[in-house]
């Protein structure tokens, strides 16, 4: 871990102003516990962003459970390996979800971007950078836990939308991953989405404990806390392989997620995201 750690110390320290014009951001769906709706909701976060008018891509890294494409009911045909073996081009190995969302499928190949020769790095450097204009707004599922490739992506990024239920558990391991991502960058851009909450109390009660601990003892500014109810309309979107947001776009869960989305764009955010460092530097990073 400590050449990880070096490593990831150094990505956080190349940032400098040179990449300002890029355009697009990108957001880790992370979680301390696995099991609490990273998957459901950058999926539905990413179609509301979508329907927002954004050009949005959305990227399955989890690299142990991988399901975007199993939540959509899509066959992907290519992976990221294919692109990394010079086989395919980025834009191919896309699947286009509903109303214009692009996704990069189970990525099988993630785990072999660090061992990538010069070739196959510049290759792809070159790839990203002539598809980067295509995307203003990526979401990378990424899995959860403090594993290395996880760590890696959430540093790489340039929010992170951290995931956490009410449950204790979920919020002690929420925690630890603030506390691993500060290690490695000063002032980590953490949003907190509390999701299947009871009510708004529970939520507010939930986004308050984190964000205490994180201030206190990690001297962490978490940015945003959002609320999303526990509804029983996502598992049945689940069990359709469609989007809760399509397949129920007036309840409760489906206009939560628009305003999110919306607080996401909003002028004093957004205008901060234009200047993320986007998908080109997303991939530098998790190449090196
Ligand atoms: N707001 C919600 N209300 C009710 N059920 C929910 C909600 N969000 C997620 N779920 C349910 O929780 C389960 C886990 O969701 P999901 O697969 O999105 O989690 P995940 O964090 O991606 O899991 P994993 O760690 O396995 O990748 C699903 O069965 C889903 O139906
Ligand atoms: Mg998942």
């Amino acid at each position: 871990m400590q050449d990880q750690a070096s490593k990831l110390r150094d990505i956080s320290r190349n940032r400098n102003d040179e990449d300002q014009t890029v355009s697009s951001t990108v957001m880790a769906v992370t979680s301390g516990k696995g099991g609490v709706g990273k998957s459901n909701m950058s999926t539905n976060l990413a179609l509301a962003l979508v329907q927002y008018g954004k050009k949005v891509l959305l990227m399955d890294f989890d690299l142990g459970l991988a399901n975007v494409d199993v939540l959509f009911g899509l066959y992907p045909r290519f992976t990221l390996r294919d692109v990394l073996n010079g086989k395919k081009k980025l834009k191919d190995i896309l699947i286009e979800g509903p109303e214009g969302l692009m996704i990069i499928p189970a990525s099988s190949g993630v785990e072999e971007m660090v061992n990538l020769s010069a070739l196959q790095k510049e290759r792809l450097i070159k790839d990203v950078r002539s598809f980067k204009n295509e995307v203003d707004i990526v979401l990378v599922d990424t899995g959860s836990g403090i594993y290395a490739d996880v760590v890696k992506m959430l540093v790489a990024a340039n929010e992170i939308i951290l995931i956490v239920t009410p449950e204790p558990t979920s919020i002690t391991d929420a925690y630890a991953v603030i506390k691993v991502v500060s290690k490695y960058k000063k002032y980590p851009r953490i949003k907190l989405l509390i999701n299947m909450c009871k009510n708004i109390a529970d939520a507010k009660n939930t986004g308050k404990k984190i964000t205490e601990a994180a201030k206190r003892f990690l001297d962490v500014e978490i940015g945003e806390v959002w609320g999303v109810p526990f509804d029983t309309h996502v598992a049945m979107a689940v069990r359709q392989q469609k989007p809760f947001l399509l397949q129920y776009p007036e309840v409760a869960v489906s206009s939560n997620i628009r305003k999110i989305a919306g607080n996401i764009l909003g002028a004093q955010n957004f205008n901060h995201y234009q200047n993320g460092f986007g998908i080109e530097s997303f991939f530098q990073d998790l190449m090196d």
